[in-house]
């Protein structure tokens, strides 16, 4: 399949990664640093372990760090409890594969850049929505209006993956991946991008046709349940 730049799709990388980046010419450094100088040994030790770790995140530019970092990691609970204050619109990330049609709530999203116009969604890799976004290289996206509830709760799970598209009004991009109605939002992507965590998948789609309505309120999600926008 064509993709944007060409681009293999796993591993993959975004365009300008470490192997693109360009680093500031050696003649560009001033030569003589004048704090450098007055710096302390203390000082200087830590700039080297600094600079080290440096290096070390360059390594893992393509895939985020999979290791946890050298002090103890916060407990579970500690973390969602606080993830839980996030208040984000609902979105769903779709995808069709032949026949098949596949889909997930998912609040882990955000707007990446303007050029090119893109997103970026996190997807659990084990999930069969990432297969299928893999084996496409497109997915669609929408975000949620308020009173789609019913629609956020089937694709979170309430539904089995096969009745999920029998809750909302769906109709089809012109690259057949599926498209919801009576959204805030509701978009086409091809997939211009793959990072790879431990457990997710950080996609970057290329929006490549999208509807937005201006009169609809989102769909909140906040501390573990809905909410609307106040006037
Ligand atoms: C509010 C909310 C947000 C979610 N956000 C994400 C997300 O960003 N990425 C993801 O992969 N799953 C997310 N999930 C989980 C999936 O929606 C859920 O596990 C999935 O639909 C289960 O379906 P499956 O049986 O097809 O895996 C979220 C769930 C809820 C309730």
């Amino acid at each position: 399949m064509d993709r944007p730049g060409g681009a293999s799709l796993f591993p993959a990388t975004f365009e300008g990664g470490a192997s693109t980046r360009r680093r500031r010419p050696a003649t560009a450094r001033p030569r003589t640093n004048p704090w450098k100088a007055r710096r302390s040994n203390a000082a200087r030790a830590s700039r080297k372990v600094l600079v080290r770790r440096m290096q070390d995140l360059d390594d893992h530019f393509d895939t985020l760090r999979t290791t946890s970092s050298r002090r103890p990691a916060v407990d579970r609970r500690s973390y969602r409890d606080a993830m839980a204050s996030i208040g984000a619109t609902v979105g769903l990330a779709t995808a069709r594969l032949g026949d098949e049609r596949i889909g997930r709530t998912v609040t882990s999203y955000f707007s990446l850049s303007l050029e090119p116009p893109a997103i970026l969604v996190s997807i659990d890799r084990e999930s069969r929505l990432a297969e299928c976004i893999a084996a496409t290289a497109g997915f669609s996206f929408a975000m949620l209006a308020d009173g789609q509830q019913p629609v956020a709760d089937a694709f979170a799970g309430a539904a089995d993956p096969a009745e999920r598209f029998r809750h909302g009004r769906w109709t089809a991009w012109k690259s057949g991946h599926p498209r919801l109605e009576d959204t805030l939002v509701t978009m086409d992507c091809e997939v211009i991008g793959v990072i790879e965590t431990a457990t997710h998948r950080l996609v970057a789609g290329c929006v490549v046709d999208i509807e937005t309505s201006g009169d609809r309120a989102p769909l909140i999600w906040h501390r573990r349940r809905y909410h609307g926008l106040e006037a």
